[in-house]
Protein backbone atom coordinates (compact mmCIF):
# COMPACT_ATOMS: atom_id res chain seq x y z
CA UNK A 1 0.00 0.00 0.00
CA UNK A 2 1.51 3.69 -0.55
CA UNK A 3 1.16 6.75 1.33
CA UNK A 4 -0.75 8.10 -0.93
CA UNK A 5 -3.94 6.10 0.23
CA UNK A 6 -4.17 8.50 2.67
CA UNK A 7 -3.21 9.38 5.78
CA UNK A 8 -5.32 8.88 9.46
CA UNK A 9 -3.38 11.15 11.38
CA UNK A 10 -0.01 13.04 10.82
CA UNK A 11 2.20 13.45 14.20
CA UNK A 12 5.09 16.27 14.56
CA UNK A 13 7.41 15.32 17.10
CA UNK A 14 9.48 17.73 18.82
CA UNK A 15 12.77 17.78 20.82
CA UNK A 16 13.25 13.87 22.24
CA UNK A 17 10.47 13.32 20.26
CA UNK A 18 12.37 10.94 17.00
CA UNK A 19 10.28 8.39 16.20
CA UNK A 20 6.81 6.61 17.13
CA UNK A 21 8.24 3.18 17.88
CA UNK A 22 4.76 1.55 18.06
CA UNK A 23 4.37 2.45 14.11
CA UNK A 24 4.10 -1.39 12.15
CA UNK A 25 4.91 -1.66 8.22
CA UNK A 26 7.03 1.73 8.03
CA UNK A 27 7.35 3.13 4.35
CA UNK A 28 9.94 6.42 4.77
CA UNK A 29 9.07 8.82 2.17
CA UNK A 30 11.61 11.44 1.16
CA UNK A 31 9.39 13.89 -0.02
CA UNK A 32 10.01 17.77 -1.59
CA UNK A 33 7.78 20.56 -2.15
CA UNK A 34 7.79 23.36 -3.48
CA UNK A 35 9.30 25.29 -0.47
CA UNK A 36 12.39 23.22 -0.15
CA UNK A 37 12.74 19.60 1.69
CA UNK A 38 11.11 19.05 4.92
CA UNK A 39 13.78 18.54 8.22
CA UNK A 40 13.98 14.57 7.19
CA UNK A 41 11.81 11.59 6.22
CA UNK A 42 8.36 10.78 6.60
CA UNK A 43 8.09 7.89 8.00
CA UNK A 44 4.40 6.12 7.31
CA UNK A 45 3.26 3.39 9.35
CA UNK A 46 0.27 1.43 10.51
CA UNK A 47 -0.75 1.97 14.23
CA UNK A 48 -3.62 -0.01 15.34
CA UNK A 49 -4.61 -0.55 11.73
CA UNK A 50 -4.89 3.16 11.00
CA UNK A 51 -1.98 4.74 8.71
CA UNK A 52 -0.21 7.49 11.05
CA UNK A 53 2.49 9.74 9.53
CA UNK A 54 5.51 10.94 11.54
CA UNK A 55 7.76 13.86 10.94
CA UNK A 56 10.65 14.65 13.52
CA UNK A 57 10.64 18.51 13.63
CA UNK A 58 14.15 18.78 14.10
CA UNK A 59 15.41 16.04 12.14
CA UNK A 60 16.24 12.66 13.66
CA UNK A 61 19.12 13.73 14.82
CA UNK A 62 18.11 17.08 16.42
CA UNK A 63 20.14 18.88 13.34
CA UNK A 64 17.62 21.92 12.83
CA UNK A 65 17.37 24.44 15.23
CA UNK A 66 13.72 25.64 15.97
CA UNK A 67 14.62 29.27 14.03
CA UNK A 68 16.18 26.89 10.94
CA UNK A 69 13.52 24.11 10.59
CA UNK A 70 11.29 24.06 7.81
CA UNK A 71 7.45 24.94 9.02
CA UNK A 72 6.39 25.14 5.40
CA UNK A 73 8.06 22.24 3.66
CA UNK A 74 7.29 20.07 6.87
CA UNK A 75 3.70 20.94 7.21
CA UNK A 76 3.25 21.28 2.81
CA UNK A 77 4.57 17.44 2.72
CA UNK A 78 1.96 15.96 5.13
CA UNK A 79 -0.41 17.82 3.48
CA UNK A 80 0.83 16.51 -0.17
CA UNK A 81 0.15 13.19 1.48
CA UNK A 82 -3.03 13.64 2.19
CA UNK A 83 -2.99 14.53 6.16
CA UNK A 84 -6.19 16.51 7.15
CA UNK A 85 -5.06 16.13 10.91
CA UNK A 86 -2.14 17.00 12.50
CA UNK A 87 -1.23 16.03 16.05
CA UNK A 88 2.06 18.91 16.86
CA UNK A 89 4.21 17.25 19.95
CA UNK A 90 5.95 20.65 21.42
CA UNK A 91 8.73 19.82 24.13
CA UNK A 92 8.04 23.16 26.31
CA UNK A 93 9.02 24.86 29.72
CA UNK A 94 5.93 25.13 32.25
CA UNK A 95 4.99 28.82 33.63
CA UNK A 96 1.97 28.15 35.52
CA UNK A 97 1.30 26.09 38.10
CA UNK A 98 -0.64 23.30 36.38
CA UNK A 99 2.00 23.04 34.11
CA UNK A 100 5.60 21.48 36.20
CA UNK A 101 8.15 18.95 34.64
CA UNK A 102 6.33 15.67 32.63
CA UNK A 103 2.92 17.28 32.96
CA UNK A 104 1.06 16.76 29.04
CA UNK A 105 -1.06 19.58 28.14
CA UNK A 106 -3.60 20.38 25.17
CA UNK A 107 -2.88 24.83 24.94
CA UNK A 108 -6.13 26.57 23.44
CA UNK A 109 -4.46 29.92 23.05
CA UNK A 110 -1.25 30.72 21.70
CA UNK A 111 1.25 34.75 21.66
CA UNK A 112 3.79 34.57 19.14
CA UNK A 113 6.89 36.25 20.05
CA UNK A 114 9.52 34.45 17.25
CA UNK A 115 10.72 36.68 14.63
CA UNK A 116 11.85 36.58 11.06
CA UNK A 117 10.75 33.02 10.51
CA UNK A 118 8.71 32.56 6.86
CA UNK A 119 5.05 32.82 8.91
CA UNK A 120 2.85 32.71 5.56
CA UNK A 121 2.32 30.83 2.41
CA UNK A 122 1.17 33.95 1.04
CA UNK A 123 5.25 34.72 0.61
CA UNK A 124 5.67 34.70 -3.26
CA UNK A 125 4.44 37.30 -4.87
CA UNK A 126 1.63 36.33 -7.12
CA UNK A 127 0.14 34.01 -4.40
CA UNK A 128 -3.40 34.47 -3.20
CA UNK A 129 -3.05 36.70 0.00
CA UNK A 130 -5.08 34.55 2.71
CA UNK A 131 -6.07 36.26 6.46
CA UNK A 132 -7.64 33.06 7.90
CA UNK A 133 -9.25 33.13 11.23
CA UNK A 134 -6.88 31.88 14.37
CA UNK A 135 -8.96 33.43 16.89
CA UNK A 136 -8.89 29.81 18.32
CA UNK A 137 -4.94 28.77 17.07
CA UNK A 138 -5.93 25.13 18.00
CA UNK A 139 -8.65 23.22 16.05
CA UNK A 140 -11.67 23.16 18.57
CA UNK A 141 -12.87 19.23 17.13
CA UNK A 142 -9.08 17.99 17.32
CA UNK A 143 -8.36 19.34 20.69
CA UNK A 144 -11.54 17.71 22.01
CA UNK A 145 -10.93 14.31 20.45
CA UNK A 146 -7.35 14.76 21.47
CA UNK A 147 -8.50 15.26 25.07
CA UNK A 148 -11.34 11.98 24.84
CA UNK A 149 -8.77 10.14 23.45
CA UNK A 150 -6.22 10.77 26.82
CA UNK A 151 -9.14 10.43 28.78
CA UNK A 152 -9.95 6.68 27.15
CA UNK A 153 -6.07 5.33 27.36
CA UNK A 154 -6.07 6.97 31.04
CA UNK A 155 -3.50 9.27 30.06
CA UNK A 156 -3.67 12.91 31.78
CA UNK A 157 -3.53 15.80 29.93
CA UNK A 158 -4.16 19.51 30.94
CA UNK A 159 -6.97 20.82 28.76
CA UNK A 160 -6.26 24.39 28.12
CA UNK A 161 -3.37 26.68 28.52
CA UNK A 162 -1.32 29.36 26.27
CA UNK A 163 1.35 28.56 24.46
CA UNK A 164 4.11 31.42 23.87
CA UNK A 165 6.37 30.99 21.26
CA UNK A 166 10.10 32.24 21.77
CA UNK A 167 12.58 32.52 19.11
CA UNK A 168 15.05 30.58 20.95
CA UNK A 169 17.82 29.03 20.44
CA UNK A 170 18.88 29.50 23.58
CA UNK A 171 16.59 29.67 26.37
CA UNK A 172 14.86 32.30 28.09
CA UNK A 173 15.89 35.04 30.91
CA UNK A 174 13.72 34.93 34.05
CA UNK A 175 12.69 38.41 32.93
CA UNK A 176 11.39 37.29 30.04
CA UNK A 177 9.34 34.58 31.21
CA UNK A 178 8.02 36.88 33.88
CA UNK A 179 6.62 39.15 31.14
CA UNK A 180 4.75 36.01 29.42
CA UNK A 181 3.52 35.07 32.75
CA UNK A 182 2.01 38.91 33.00
CA UNK A 183 1.04 38.21 29.27
CA UNK A 184 -0.40 35.19 30.50
CA UNK A 185 1.50 32.31 29.05
CA UNK A 186 1.23 29.20 30.49
CA UNK A 187 4.10 27.30 28.48
CA UNK A 188 6.84 28.63 26.67
CA UNK A 189 8.17 26.62 23.52
CA UNK A 190 10.43 28.00 20.70
CA UNK A 191 8.50 25.96 17.42
CA UNK A 192 4.52 26.78 18.36
CA UNK A 193 5.03 28.98 15.23
CA UNK A 194 4.74 29.65 12.98
CA UNK A 195 3.71 26.32 12.59
CA UNK A 196 -0.01 26.51 14.18
CA UNK A 197 -0.74 29.58 11.62
CA UNK A 198 0.63 27.57 8.19
CA UNK A 199 -1.63 24.66 9.26
CA UNK A 200 -4.34 26.71 9.37
CA UNK A 201 -3.43 28.24 5.89
CA UNK A 202 -3.72 24.77 4.81
CA UNK A 203 -7.33 24.04 6.41
CA UNK A 204 -5.38 21.38 8.30
CA UNK A 205 -6.73 20.41 11.37
CA UNK A 206 -4.17 20.70 14.03
CA UNK A 207 -3.98 20.59 17.73
CA UNK A 208 -0.68 20.60 20.05
CA UNK A 209 0.29 17.89 22.87
CA UNK A 210 2.65 19.63 25.01
CA UNK A 211 5.38 18.07 26.95
CA UNK A 212 6.62 19.90 29.61
CA UNK A 213 10.28 19.36 30.00
CA UNK A 214 11.51 21.74 32.54
CA UNK A 215 10.18 24.60 34.90
CA UNK A 216 10.99 28.00 32.43
CA UNK A 217 13.76 30.13 33.66
CA UNK A 218 12.53 31.36 37.44
CA UNK A 219 9.32 29.96 37.35
CA UNK A 220 9.99 26.50 39.61
CA UNK A 221 9.77 26.09 43.42
CA UNK A 222 13.96 26.68 42.79
CA UNK A 223 13.96 30.38 41.45
CA UNK A 224 17.71 30.27 40.34
CA UNK A 225 18.06 26.32 38.76
CA UNK A 226 19.70 26.31 35.65
CA UNK A 227 17.89 24.37 32.90
CA UNK A 228 20.06 21.61 31.43
CA UNK A 229 19.26 19.49 27.79
CA UNK A 230 19.75 16.39 29.76
CA UNK A 231 17.11 17.04 32.02
CA UNK A 232 14.34 18.29 29.49
CA UNK A 233 15.57 14.57 27.40
CA UNK A 234 14.84 12.82 30.82
CA UNK A 235 11.51 14.55 31.54
CA UNK A 236 10.40 14.24 28.12
CA UNK A 237 11.62 10.65 28.19
CA UNK A 238 9.71 10.02 30.95
CA UNK A 239 6.39 11.41 30.07
CA UNK A 240 6.60 9.85 26.83
CA UNK A 241 5.07 7.12 27.69
CA UNK A 242 1.47 8.21 27.68
CA UNK A 243 1.65 9.40 23.95
CA UNK A 244 1.39 6.35 21.97
CA UNK A 245 -1.78 5.15 23.97
CA UNK A 246 -3.48 8.35 23.27
CA UNK A 247 -2.41 8.37 19.57
CA UNK A 248 -3.86 4.67 19.57
CA UNK A 249 -7.11 6.04 20.79
CA UNK A 250 -7.23 8.86 18.29
CA UNK A 251 -6.64 7.14 15.37
CA UNK A 252 -9.00 4.27 16.72
N1 LIG B 1 11.80 27.53 27.02
C1 LIG B 1 11.58 27.45 25.69
N2 LIG B 1 11.50 26.30 25.04
C2 LIG B 1 11.62 25.16 25.77
C3 LIG B 1 11.85 25.18 27.14
C4 LIG B 1 11.94 26.44 27.81
O1 LIG B 1 12.13 26.52 29.03
N3 LIG B 1 11.95 23.88 27.55
C5 LIG B 1 11.76 23.12 26.44
N4 LIG B 1 11.58 23.89 25.36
Amino acid sequence: MSAMNGIDLAVIGGTGLYRIAELEDVETLQPDTPYGAPSGPVRVGRLDGRRVAFLARHGEGHSVPPHRVNYRANLAALHALGARRVVALNTVGGIGERFGPRVLACPDQLIDYTWGRIATFCEEPGSEVLHVDFGDPYTPSLRRALLAAAAAAGVAVVDGGCYGATQGPRLETRAEIARLRRDGCDLVGMTGMPEAGLARELGLDYACLAIVANWAAGAGPVADEAITFQDVLDNVAAASSGIAPLLRRLVA
